[in-house]
């Protein structure tokens, strides 16, 4: 098949390119899922920061997610962030989207380290907004095809320059070829390589390893963020109690009812995500129980301003607004991924990324919450831009062609049984040792469970395997930095190391199968 763009991903990232190229550009988008429903997009809750209240300026936005970053993030693209937020909402209010409202304006909701109220949202159910207003305007534009159910397996080289997918269809495993002028990884995050996790069954880190495997730059790998509060009850994913509720005054407590991280911190319930991550996976390990208490606030008013919240707790015979919810920290966003300039460029010539598989550098070492989706459609809009000047001056080339070992990767399927074991085993190493506390046994003894199921499930273009690449790729990552920061905590070196204070830069090898 031809195109002038193929976008890999249907969330909020994949989408905003896709609607921001210009009419009459033939865009492919790319979806293991289906379009509007899978993803990470529409299990997201709190919302967008933006910069659009009273009392707010992107100054004060740009200076809050550098404060929380670790020394690490990328200042000139924090600013193109910040700068971002007031015509990104905008621009979503303009295709239909509809936010919360407080008199004239919108309602802004508060998240930690954030010195202003500048979350929008839509109750708790911000992303599946977000997701359903673009799904319906790609609907309306000619010039998107939307290919459901096809999983993007290599990416296609001719004369160095990526020039299209090899993608495999779900449904009958037909291989099949999308020559394009440019491709746009937009595949998402990694959560799944972890156990305990807030993110949705696709989010395997698919372009992540094909990125690597294609020898693109990668950075940030070790940066995993670890959302506090997940409900924890046993299920997979672990269901996510938005933040927002802390901002709205809901209280971390123990089984003493005490409030353990204003020892940790002076915000308590409100520092940094790092801070209280960590801190209540350390209380748990030391014997303790972590529990989110609403009763007082939000109180009465849950169950109309979190539906989603609420409704996770019903399903395992909780009522938030009388009783405490156990809560513990999971995988939850990928700091890192396949290195982009400012307008989302990758190191492979044809290559451009977007949203969670990329790293811009806007997170550092933890994010700030709610600068996820706004990431995706500023970044998204830079990449549709920056594409329509570069396919001007591009003209369209010949399709490139998939290697024998590439189509043999993409049509071999693992033996269920052995797929499923190796999940099951290297989730748990990922867990037990690549997570919110580290040391070199620990990521030593990860990278050796890896290299033996790899080794035992062989070449293929599956979730297992694209989870084992990234597993690697992240736990080697996390060996390589001998300090702690943010997110990434390691025992044996507790503190942050000024030598270290830089992004860590990986060159892999290219592969051809
Ligand atoms: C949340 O709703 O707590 C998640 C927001 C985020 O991770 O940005």
């Amino acid at each position: 098949l031809e195109a002038d763009v193929v976008v890999i991903g249907a969330g909020i990232a994949g989408l905003s390119v896709a609607l921001g190229l210009p009419a009459g550009t033939r865009a492919h988008v790319l979806t293991k899922a289906r379009l509007g429903a899978g993803g990470s997009t529409p299990w997201a809750q709190g919302g967008i920061a933006a910069a659009v209240g009273p009392d707010d300026s992107p100054r004060l936005h740009a200076a809050d997610t550098l404060a929380v970053a670790g020394g690490v993030a990328e200042p000139s693209a924090v600013e193109i962030l910040a700068r971002g937020g007031p015509a990104a909402i905008a621009g979503l209010q303009q295709l239909g989207a509809s936010f919360d409202r407080r008199g004239d304006g919108l309602a802004l909701g508060r998240e930690a380290a954030h010195s202003r109220s500048r979350i929008v949202h839509a109750r708790d159910a911000t992303g599946a907004e977000v997701l359903r207003t673009l799904a319906a305007a790609v609907g309306r534009a000619p010039h998107v095809t939307v290919f459901e159910g096809e999983r993007a397996c290599d990416l296609l080289f001719d004369q160095g320059r990526v020039r299209g997918v090899l993608t495999r269809t779900e449904e009958d495993g037909r291989a099949r070829l999308h020559g394009a002028r440019a491709v746009v990884l937009a595949s998402g995050g990694i959560g799944q390589a972890w156990a305990c996790t807030t993110n949705p069954p696709e989010a395997t880190g698919d372009g992540l390893a094909l990125a690597a495997r294609a020898g693109a730059r990668l950075a940030d790998l070790e940066f995993m963020q670890f959302h506090p509060t997940a409900l924890a009850v046993g299920a997979d994913p672990c269901p996510l109690l938005t933040e927002a509720l802390r901002g709205a005054g809901a209280l971390l407590l123990d089984e003493d009812g005490s409030r353990f991280l204003r020892e940790l911190h002076p915000d308590g319930e409100l520092a940094p995500r790092d801070v209280v991550a960590r801190g209540l996976f350390l209380h748990r390990r030391a014997g303790h129980g972590t529990f989110l208490d609403c009763r007082r606030e939000p109180g009465a008013r849950l169950a109309e301003a979190f539906p989603t919240v609420f409704a996770a707790c019903q399903r395992f015979g909780l009522d938030p607004r009388q009783d405490l919810v156990p809560v513990q920290p999971a995988a939850h966003y990928h700091m890192g991924g396949v290195w982009v300039d400012g307008w989302g460029r990758s190191s492979l010539p044809g290559l451009w990324a977007c949203g969670e598989v990329s790293s811009t550098g806007v997170h550092g070492a933890n994010r700030l919450a709610s600068n996820s989706l706004l990431e995706a459609l500023v970044f998204g809009g830079r990449v549709a831009r920056d594409l329509a000047g570069a396919l001007r001056r591009r003209a369209p080339a010949r399709l490139p062609a998939a290697s024998a070992g590439q189509l043999a990767a993409a049509r071999q399927r693992p033996d269920a049984g052995l797929a499923a074991e190796a999940m099951v085993r290297l989730r748990r190493a990922m867990w037990e040792h690549v997570g919110l506390v580290r040391d070199e046994h620990g990521l030593r003894t990860a990278l050796g469970e890896i290299a033996r199921l790899e080794r035992q499930l062989g070449h293929g273009r599956d979730d297992v395997h694209a989870l084992l690449e990234v597993g690697r790729l992240v736990a080697a990552a996390a060996l390589a930095r001998r300090e702690s920061r943010g997110s990434h905590f390691r025992s044996d070196f507790p503190h942050g190391d000024p030598a270290w204070q830089r992004r860590q830069l990986v060159e892999p090898a290219r592969l051809t199968a």
